[in-house]
Protein backbone atom coordinates (compact mmCIF):
# COMPACT_ATOMS: atom_id res chain seq x y z
CA UNK A 1 0.00 0.00 0.00
CA UNK A 2 1.70 3.18 -0.80
CA UNK A 3 2.77 5.89 1.92
CA UNK A 4 1.40 9.20 1.96
CA UNK A 5 2.02 12.36 3.47
CA UNK A 6 -0.46 15.69 3.46
CA UNK A 7 1.17 18.27 5.51
CA UNK A 8 -1.62 20.58 6.73
CA UNK A 9 -5.72 19.12 7.00
CA UNK A 10 -7.33 20.41 3.60
CA UNK A 11 -10.79 20.49 2.62
CA UNK A 12 -12.94 17.04 2.64
CA UNK A 13 -13.31 17.54 -0.85
CA UNK A 14 -10.09 16.36 -1.67
CA UNK A 15 -9.06 14.78 1.41
CA UNK A 16 -11.84 12.42 0.85
CA UNK A 17 -11.07 10.93 -2.73
CA UNK A 18 -7.34 10.40 -0.94
CA UNK A 19 -8.71 8.56 1.83
CA UNK A 20 -11.13 6.18 -0.81
CA UNK A 21 -8.39 5.06 -2.45
CA UNK A 22 -5.35 4.98 0.05
CA UNK A 23 -7.28 5.36 3.78
CA UNK A 24 -3.82 5.11 5.74
CA UNK A 25 -2.78 8.38 4.81
CA UNK A 26 -0.93 10.52 7.00
CA UNK A 27 -1.87 13.94 7.80
CA UNK A 28 0.12 17.33 9.88
CA UNK A 29 -2.77 18.30 11.79
CA UNK A 30 -1.31 21.33 13.27
CA UNK A 31 -2.50 25.17 12.11
CA UNK A 32 1.02 25.72 11.34
CA UNK A 33 2.81 24.06 8.95
CA UNK A 34 5.61 21.78 9.85
CA UNK A 35 9.20 23.15 10.17
CA UNK A 36 11.83 21.39 7.84
CA UNK A 37 12.64 18.59 10.11
CA UNK A 38 9.38 17.97 11.19
CA UNK A 39 8.41 17.60 7.14
CA UNK A 40 11.23 15.31 6.34
CA UNK A 41 10.34 13.10 9.79
CA UNK A 42 7.40 12.63 8.59
CA UNK A 43 7.53 12.31 5.23
CA UNK A 44 10.59 10.28 5.42
CA UNK A 45 9.65 6.90 3.09
CA UNK A 46 6.59 8.01 1.48
CA UNK A 47 5.33 7.33 -2.06
CA UNK A 48 3.38 10.45 -2.42
CA UNK A 49 3.68 14.13 -0.78
CA UNK A 50 0.35 16.18 -1.08
CA UNK A 51 2.06 20.12 0.38
CA UNK A 52 0.88 23.53 0.50
CA UNK A 53 2.78 26.49 -0.37
CA UNK A 54 4.03 27.17 2.86
CA UNK A 55 6.36 24.09 2.49
CA UNK A 56 9.83 24.61 1.00
CA UNK A 57 10.31 21.37 -1.00
CA UNK A 58 13.77 21.32 -1.91
CA UNK A 59 16.50 18.88 -3.43
CA UNK A 60 17.52 17.80 0.45
CA UNK A 61 14.08 17.48 1.36
CA UNK A 62 13.08 15.06 -1.64
CA UNK A 63 16.77 13.20 -0.43
CA UNK A 64 15.19 12.84 3.10
CA UNK A 65 11.75 11.69 1.67
CA UNK A 66 14.19 8.98 -0.51
CA UNK A 67 14.14 7.45 -4.22
CA UNK A 68 10.80 5.79 -4.02
CA UNK A 69 8.64 9.06 -4.18
CA UNK A 70 6.68 9.00 -7.04
CA UNK A 71 4.49 12.58 -7.15
CA UNK A 72 4.57 15.68 -5.26
CA UNK A 73 1.07 17.38 -5.55
CA UNK A 74 0.85 21.29 -4.34
CA UNK A 75 -2.77 23.10 -3.36
CA UNK A 76 -1.61 26.40 -5.16
CA UNK A 77 -1.01 27.14 -8.68
CA UNK A 78 2.44 28.50 -7.56
CA UNK A 79 5.44 26.46 -7.03
CA UNK A 80 8.04 28.48 -6.51
CA UNK A 81 8.30 26.74 -3.10
CA UNK A 82 9.42 23.44 -4.71
CA UNK A 83 12.76 23.19 -6.88
CA UNK A 84 11.26 21.45 -10.16
CA UNK A 85 14.16 20.99 -11.70
CA UNK A 86 15.31 18.89 -8.83
CA UNK A 87 12.23 17.18 -9.09
CA UNK A 88 12.84 16.64 -12.82
CA UNK A 89 15.76 15.09 -12.69
CA UNK A 90 14.32 12.49 -10.35
CA UNK A 91 11.54 11.66 -12.88
CA UNK A 92 9.03 13.17 -9.90
CA UNK A 93 6.20 14.99 -11.48
CA UNK A 94 5.18 17.74 -9.83
CA UNK A 95 1.29 18.88 -9.76
CA UNK A 96 -0.13 21.78 -9.45
CA UNK A 97 -3.57 23.25 -9.06
CA UNK A 98 -4.30 26.15 -11.68
CA UNK A 99 -7.80 27.52 -13.28
CA UNK A 100 -9.89 26.34 -10.32
CA UNK A 101 -8.40 29.84 -8.41
CA UNK A 102 -8.40 32.60 -11.63
CA UNK A 103 -11.46 33.73 -10.98
CA UNK A 104 -11.63 34.66 -7.04
CA UNK A 105 -7.77 35.83 -7.20
CA UNK A 106 -8.67 38.43 -10.16
CA UNK A 107 -11.85 39.38 -7.86
CA UNK A 108 -9.10 39.62 -5.09
CA UNK A 109 -6.47 41.59 -7.09
CA UNK A 110 -10.06 44.16 -7.79
CA UNK A 111 -10.89 44.30 -4.71
CA UNK A 112 -7.78 45.32 -3.86
CA UNK A 113 -7.01 48.20 -6.29
CA UNK A 114 -10.88 49.54 -5.86
CA UNK A 115 -9.73 49.58 -1.97
CA UNK A 116 -6.55 51.20 -2.53
CA UNK A 117 -7.93 53.59 -5.32
CA UNK A 118 -10.75 55.04 -3.37
CA UNK A 119 -9.08 54.64 0.38
CA UNK A 120 -11.76 52.32 1.71
CA UNK A 121 -9.35 50.89 4.59
CA UNK A 122 -8.40 54.10 5.26
CA UNK A 123 -11.61 55.70 5.48
CA UNK A 124 -12.89 53.10 8.04
CA UNK A 125 -10.32 53.47 9.68
CA UNK A 126 -10.80 57.32 9.94
CA UNK A 127 -14.11 56.74 10.97
CA UNK A 128 -13.59 54.72 13.71
CA UNK A 129 -11.11 56.70 15.17
CA UNK A 130 -14.15 60.12 15.55
CA UNK A 131 -12.34 61.77 13.06
CA UNK A 132 -15.52 61.89 10.48
CA UNK A 133 -17.14 65.65 11.76
CA UNK A 134 -19.13 66.04 8.68
CA UNK A 135 -18.89 65.65 4.83
CA UNK A 136 -16.35 67.72 2.75
CA UNK A 137 -15.43 68.38 -0.72
CA UNK A 138 -12.37 67.41 0.05
CA UNK A 139 -11.80 64.62 2.32
CA UNK A 140 -10.47 61.26 1.02
CA UNK A 141 -10.61 61.72 -2.53
CA UNK A 142 -9.33 58.97 -3.93
CA UNK A 143 -8.43 57.60 -8.15
CA UNK A 144 -10.88 57.43 -11.03
CA UNK A 145 -11.40 54.04 -12.45
CA UNK A 146 -13.56 54.64 -15.48
CA UNK A 147 -11.46 55.45 -18.26
CA UNK A 148 -7.95 54.31 -16.67
CA UNK A 149 -5.35 53.05 -17.79
CA UNK A 150 -4.35 49.56 -16.14
CA UNK A 151 -1.34 47.53 -16.56
CA UNK A 152 -0.85 43.88 -16.06
CA UNK A 153 2.25 42.39 -15.61
CA UNK A 154 2.33 39.01 -16.79
CA UNK A 155 -0.63 38.05 -18.89
CA UNK A 156 -1.55 34.60 -17.98
CA UNK A 157 -4.73 33.07 -16.48
CA UNK A 158 -5.08 35.21 -13.49
CA UNK A 159 -3.75 38.22 -15.68
CA UNK A 160 -6.52 38.16 -18.29
CA UNK A 161 -9.30 37.09 -16.03
CA UNK A 162 -8.07 40.92 -14.56
CA UNK A 163 -8.48 42.33 -17.66
CA UNK A 164 -12.16 40.87 -18.61
CA UNK A 165 -13.05 42.66 -15.22
CA UNK A 166 -11.31 45.90 -16.60
CA UNK A 167 -13.88 46.26 -19.43
CA UNK A 168 -16.93 46.86 -17.19
CA UNK A 169 -14.92 49.49 -15.34
CA UNK A 170 -14.33 51.08 -19.08
CA UNK A 171 -10.64 50.57 -18.43
CA UNK A 172 -8.05 50.59 -20.77
CA UNK A 173 -5.71 46.95 -20.85
CA UNK A 174 -2.12 47.36 -21.66
CA UNK A 175 -0.26 43.89 -21.07
CA UNK A 176 3.05 43.10 -20.29
CA UNK A 177 4.69 39.46 -21.05
CA UNK A 178 6.54 37.15 -22.87
CA UNK A 179 4.21 35.68 -25.26
CA UNK A 180 1.49 37.61 -27.25
CA UNK A 181 -1.92 36.76 -26.37
CA UNK A 182 -4.97 38.39 -27.56
CA UNK A 183 -7.91 38.71 -25.18
CA UNK A 184 -10.34 41.41 -23.92
CA UNK A 185 -9.37 44.56 -26.15
CA UNK A 186 -5.90 44.23 -24.33
CA UNK A 187 -2.72 45.54 -25.90
CA UNK A 188 0.80 43.97 -25.58
CA UNK A 189 2.92 47.06 -24.92
CA UNK A 190 6.79 46.75 -23.43
CA UNK A 191 6.93 47.32 -19.87
CA UNK A 192 8.49 51.14 -19.69
CA UNK A 193 5.23 51.89 -21.79
CA UNK A 194 3.14 49.98 -19.24
CA UNK A 195 4.55 51.87 -16.59
CA UNK A 196 4.45 55.52 -17.91
CA UNK A 197 0.78 54.93 -19.32
CA UNK A 198 -0.79 52.78 -16.21
CA UNK A 199 -2.67 54.29 -13.33
CA UNK A 200 -3.17 51.14 -11.96
CA UNK A 201 -0.63 48.21 -12.37
CA UNK A 202 -1.13 44.93 -11.51
CA UNK A 203 1.30 42.35 -10.76
CA UNK A 204 0.64 38.86 -12.01
CA UNK A 205 3.97 36.62 -12.92
CA UNK A 206 5.20 33.34 -11.17
CA UNK A 207 7.99 34.08 -9.10
CA UNK A 208 11.37 32.73 -10.44
CA UNK A 209 14.80 33.66 -10.98
CA UNK A 210 13.76 36.32 -13.66
CA UNK A 211 10.61 38.06 -11.81
CA UNK A 212 12.33 38.11 -8.54
CA UNK A 213 12.37 41.70 -7.45
CA UNK A 214 11.28 42.78 -10.77
CA UNK A 215 9.01 45.93 -8.84
CA UNK A 216 12.30 47.55 -7.72
CA UNK A 217 12.65 51.28 -6.81
CA UNK A 218 13.59 51.90 -10.85
CA UNK A 219 10.56 50.23 -11.74
CA UNK A 220 8.30 52.28 -8.92
CA UNK A 221 10.21 55.18 -10.35
CA UNK A 222 8.57 55.14 -13.93
CA UNK A 223 5.54 54.70 -12.53
CA UNK A 224 3.01 57.45 -12.40
CA UNK A 225 2.82 59.50 -9.48
CA UNK A 226 -1.35 59.03 -8.97
CA UNK A 227 -0.76 54.79 -9.72
CA UNK A 228 -1.90 52.55 -7.49
CA UNK A 229 0.22 49.49 -7.48
CA UNK A 230 -1.68 45.69 -6.71
CA UNK A 231 0.48 42.53 -6.39
CA UNK A 232 -1.55 39.24 -5.98
CA UNK A 233 1.35 37.21 -7.30
CA UNK A 234 3.97 36.46 -4.53
CA UNK A 235 5.60 38.49 -2.06
CA UNK A 236 9.21 37.90 -3.96
CA UNK A 237 8.27 39.91 -7.39
CA UNK A 238 8.26 43.07 -5.05
CA UNK A 239 11.34 44.86 -2.86
CA UNK A 240 9.01 45.54 -0.09
CA UNK A 241 11.87 48.62 1.32
CA UNK A 242 11.99 50.52 -2.31
CA UNK A 243 7.84 50.34 -2.15
CA UNK A 244 7.79 51.74 1.13
CA UNK A 245 10.15 54.65 -0.01
CA UNK A 246 8.29 55.53 -3.00
CA UNK A 247 5.05 55.43 -0.77
CA UNK A 248 6.22 57.11 1.79
CA UNK A 249 8.01 60.02 -0.26
CA UNK A 250 4.18 59.68 -2.55
CA UNK A 251 5.95 58.60 -5.74
CA UNK A 252 3.15 56.52 -6.61
CA UNK A 253 -0.40 57.19 -4.86
CA UNK A 254 -0.77 53.80 -3.00
CA UNK A 255 -0.78 50.01 -2.95
CA UNK A 256 -2.43 47.22 -2.56
CA UNK A 257 -0.64 43.61 -1.34
CA UNK A 258 -2.56 40.58 -1.19
CA UNK A 259 1.17 38.45 -0.60
CA UNK A 260 3.92 39.73 1.51
CA UNK A 261 7.68 38.45 1.79
CA UNK A 262 7.88 36.81 4.53
CA UNK A 263 4.68 35.27 4.79
CA UNK A 264 3.18 36.02 7.77
CA UNK A 265 4.77 39.68 7.44
CA UNK A 266 6.37 40.97 10.98
CA UNK A 267 4.52 43.50 12.89
CA UNK A 268 7.31 46.36 12.64
CA UNK A 269 7.22 45.97 8.79
CA UNK A 270 7.52 49.24 8.29
CA UNK A 271 4.62 49.25 5.10
CA UNK A 272 2.11 48.83 7.94
CA UNK A 273 2.96 51.91 9.19
CA UNK A 274 1.51 53.64 6.35
CA UNK A 275 -2.02 54.88 5.25
CA UNK A 276 -1.91 54.54 1.52
CA UNK A 277 -0.49 50.74 1.61
CA UNK A 278 -3.48 47.85 2.23
CA UNK A 279 -1.85 44.65 3.00
CA UNK A 280 -3.87 41.27 3.13
CA UNK A 281 -2.87 38.07 4.38
CA UNK A 282 -2.68 35.87 1.21
CA UNK A 283 -6.49 35.72 0.66
CA UNK A 284 -6.06 35.54 -3.16
CA UNK A 285 -7.92 32.33 -3.50
CA UNK A 286 -9.78 31.88 -0.37
CA UNK A 287 -13.08 31.46 -1.11
CA UNK A 288 -15.03 28.30 0.23
CA UNK A 289 -15.85 26.48 -3.77
CA UNK A 290 -12.80 27.70 -4.34
CA UNK A 291 -10.43 25.85 -1.93
CA UNK A 292 -12.45 22.62 -2.39
CA UNK A 293 -11.71 22.57 -6.00
CA UNK A 294 -8.15 23.03 -5.34
CA UNK A 295 -7.95 20.50 -3.21
CA UNK A 296 -9.49 18.38 -5.21
CA UNK A 297 -7.31 18.59 -8.14
CA UNK A 298 -4.39 18.28 -5.91
CA UNK A 299 -5.41 15.07 -4.64
CA UNK A 300 -6.36 14.10 -8.40
CA UNK A 301 -2.67 14.75 -8.95
CA UNK A 302 -1.32 12.68 -6.16
CA UNK A 303 -3.90 9.76 -6.85
CA UNK A 304 -3.35 9.64 -10.45
CA UNK A 305 0.90 9.98 -8.97
CA UNK A 306 0.59 7.41 -7.27
CA UNK A 307 -1.14 4.92 -9.89
CA UNK A 308 1.68 6.00 -12.53
CA UNK A 309 -0.62 7.89 -14.46
CA UNK A 310 -0.30 11.38 -16.14
CA UNK A 311 -0.72 14.18 -13.66
CA UNK A 312 -4.35 16.11 -14.87
CA UNK A 313 -1.86 19.40 -13.89
CA UNK A 314 1.95 18.41 -14.42
CA UNK A 315 4.62 21.36 -14.12
CA UNK A 316 7.06 19.55 -15.27
CA UNK A 317 5.65 17.02 -18.46
CA UNK A 318 8.89 16.87 -19.35
CA UNK A 319 8.70 13.66 -17.17
CA UNK A 320 6.96 12.09 -19.18
CA UNK A 321 9.05 12.11 -22.27
P1 LIG B 1 0.01 31.79 -15.50
O1 LIG B 1 -1.26 31.51 -16.23
O2 LIG B 1 1.18 30.89 -15.70
O3 LIG B 1 0.42 33.31 -15.79
C1 LIG B 1 1.65 33.86 -15.50
C2 LIG B 1 2.01 34.77 -16.64
O4 LIG B 1 3.21 35.47 -16.31
C3 LIG B 1 2.26 34.06 -17.95
O5 LIG B 1 1.44 34.63 -18.94
C4 LIG B 1 3.73 34.31 -18.24
O6 LIG B 1 3.96 34.54 -19.60
C5 LIG B 1 3.96 35.61 -17.50
N1 LIG B 1 5.36 35.88 -17.17
C6 LIG B 1 6.31 35.00 -16.77
N2 LIG B 1 7.47 35.66 -16.56
C7 LIG B 1 7.24 36.97 -16.85
C8 LIG B 1 8.03 38.13 -16.82
N3 LIG B 1 9.33 38.08 -16.47
N4 LIG B 1 7.47 39.31 -17.19
C9 LIG B 1 6.18 39.38 -17.55
N5 LIG B 1 5.38 38.28 -17.59
C10 LIG B 1 5.90 37.10 -17.24
O7 LIG B 1 -0.26 31.77 -13.94
P2 LIG B 1 -1.58 32.28 -13.14
O8 LIG B 1 -2.47 31.13 -12.89
O9 LIG B 1 -2.11 33.48 -13.81
O10 LIG B 1 -0.89 32.66 -11.74
C11 LIG B 1 0.13 33.63 -11.68
C12 LIG B 1 0.77 33.66 -10.31
O11 LIG B 1 -0.13 34.19 -9.37
C13 LIG B 1 1.11 32.25 -9.73
O12 LIG B 1 2.36 31.79 -10.18
C14 LIG B 1 1.09 32.49 -8.23
O13 LIG B 1 2.38 32.81 -7.77
C15 LIG B 1 0.18 33.70 -8.07
N6 LIG B 1 -1.08 33.39 -7.40
C16 LIG B 1 -1.37 34.00 -6.23
C17 LIG B 1 -2.57 33.75 -5.61
C18 LIG B 1 -2.93 34.42 -4.33
O14 LIG B 1 -3.58 33.80 -3.48
N7 LIG B 1 -2.53 35.67 -4.13
C19 LIG B 1 -3.50 32.85 -6.17
C20 LIG B 1 -3.16 32.26 -7.38
C21 LIG B 1 -1.95 32.53 -7.99
P3 LIG B 1 3.87 33.39 -20.73
O15 LIG B 1 2.46 32.90 -20.72
O16 LIG B 1 4.18 34.13 -21.97
O17 LIG B 1 4.85 32.35 -20.34
C1 LIG C 1 -1.72 30.79 -4.24
O1 LIG C 1 -1.01 31.70 -3.96
C2 LIG C 1 -1.41 29.81 -5.22
O2 LIG C 1 -0.32 29.87 -5.82
O3 LIG C 1 -2.24 28.92 -5.41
Amino acid sequence: MSKIFITRLIPDFGLNLVRESFPSLDIWFDELPPSREQLIERARGVDGLLCLLTDKIDDKVMDAIGPQLKVISSMSVGVDHIDIAAATARGIPVGNTPGVLTDATADQAFALMLSAARRIVEGERFLKAGKWVTWQPNMLLGADFSGSTLGIVGFGRIGQAIAKRAQGFDMRVLYHSPNAKSAYGAQPVDLDTLLRESDFVSINVPLTSQTKHLVNAEFLAKMKPNAVLVNTARGGVLDQNALYNALKSNKIFAAALDVTDPEPLPLDCPLLELENCIIVPHLGSASKKTRDMMSLLAAQNLIAGLNGERLTNCVNSEVYK
